[in-house]
């Protein structure tokens, strides 16, 4: 094997970032304590947190120079943990990879062996990253719910209905039988029905003043959006209903009351797809396996190659891409 390869360094000067495609000495990836594995990566993933990182400086990142990426599919090289084998397929999302151990924008990268997932019997590497963290974060909210006494035949909300994981749990809820709702500020695309909608409504009908208590709307919600929307889906979930709450990008603030919780038992479920343990993982790739397949994924996916990378996290941070933006590694 080559003692260097190809990866995209980010860089800083004077507050000034710069990524570009460099060749990289192998022994400068990171070492953890013990079971480490080498992987070949063949594909990765471009997030709203690889684009903030590589566009604004300190956010996300604070170590220079670095190998950004938080996800990445690829064949196992070497292995120090009992688990894995050379020629074993693996996913690596979350556990800071990308943030602050060196990522999946790489034609090498090395974890313990404790933070990958031996892709399910069958499955496709390109599939594996098109479904990465959303899908992940997607199918981890369903689980949730299911285990609240959510089931299927019921109406369950998704807000940001045509981001990622809004994306990925409308198509799942969908082919597991839910009436599903979405939410968005796209209510005239097309693009919902196709992934199985049942019924659109208007973000902003989520986003007004909240009332401790309002007529009951859904009877569960995996909600991406936070601030005022999340409370308002509070405020209208049915009797002992439960709702998934995985993101932020309507704000970090929460402004509801007791009121949802203490006289309607109401349950809010917190998500979090970065230090899920492998345990969980593992069940929820397996199930993502049986329910999602190609046809589907090909749809989703932008593919690019490892030096456009830059370009497309500057258009990512201004809104221009939807979908899900797929890193080539080998070309
Ligand atoms: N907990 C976890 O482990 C985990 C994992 C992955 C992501 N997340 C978080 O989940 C959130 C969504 O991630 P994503 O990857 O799906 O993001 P994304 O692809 O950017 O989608 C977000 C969606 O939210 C809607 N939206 C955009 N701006 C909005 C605004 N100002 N107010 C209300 N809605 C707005 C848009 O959908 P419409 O146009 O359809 O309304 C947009 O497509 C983020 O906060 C992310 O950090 C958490």
């Amino acid at each position: 094997m080559n003692e260097s390869f190809q990866a995209l360094v980010l860089d800083k000067t004077d507050d000034h970032l710069h990524a570009k495609v460099t060749d990289v000495k192998l022994d400068a990836l990171p070492k953890e304590e013990d079971g480490n594995v080498l992987v070949e990566v063949h594909y990765s993933a471009l997030n709203y947190k690889d684009a903030l990182g590589l566009t604004e400086p300190g956010k996300i990142i604070n170590q220079y120079p670095f190998i950004p990426g938080c996800e990445f599919v690829g064949k196992v090289v070497e292995s120090d943990h009992l688990d894995f084998k050379a020629g074993d397929e693996v996913i690596a999302t979350g556990f800071g990879i990308g943030e602050r151990h060196f990522g999946g924008f790489s034609q090498f990268a090395q974890v313990p062996g404790n933070w990958l997932v031996k892709l399910p019997k069958g499955m496709d590497m390109r599939d594996a990253i098109t479904i990465g963290t959303p899908g992940l974060t997607a199918m981890l909210s369903i689980d949730a719910l299911e285990s609240a006494g959510v089931r299927p035949g019921e109406e369950v909300l998704v807000t940001g209905a045509t981001g990622g994981v809004g994306s990925f749990s409308i198509i799942l809820l969908h082919k597991l039988g839910y009436h599903v709702i979405a939410s968005t500020g796209k209510t005239d695309s097309p693009y919902l029905q196709a992934l199985g909608v049942d019924t659109v409504i208007d973000r902003h009908e989520l986003e007004g003043a909240v009332r401790p208590l309002a007529r009951q709307r859904f009877d569960a919600a995996i909600d991406s959006i936070g601030g005022a929307t999340l409370a308002n889906i509070l405020s209208q979930t049915r009797y002992e209903g439960a709702v998934a709450a995985c993101g932020l990008v309507g704000g970090s603030d929460l402004p509801t009351t007791v009121y949802p919780f203490i006289l309607r038992g109401v349950k809010l479920i917190g998500i979090d797809s970065v230090m899920q343990p492998i345990v969980r993982r593992l069940k929820a790739w397996e199930r993502l396996d049986e329910l999602l397949d190609s046809n589907v994924l090909n749809h989703m996916i932008h593919e690019i190659p490892l030096h456009d990378i830059p370009r497309h996290a500057e258009a990512m941070m201004r809104g221009e891409l939807s979908g899900r933006t797929v890193v080539r590694i080998h070309d």
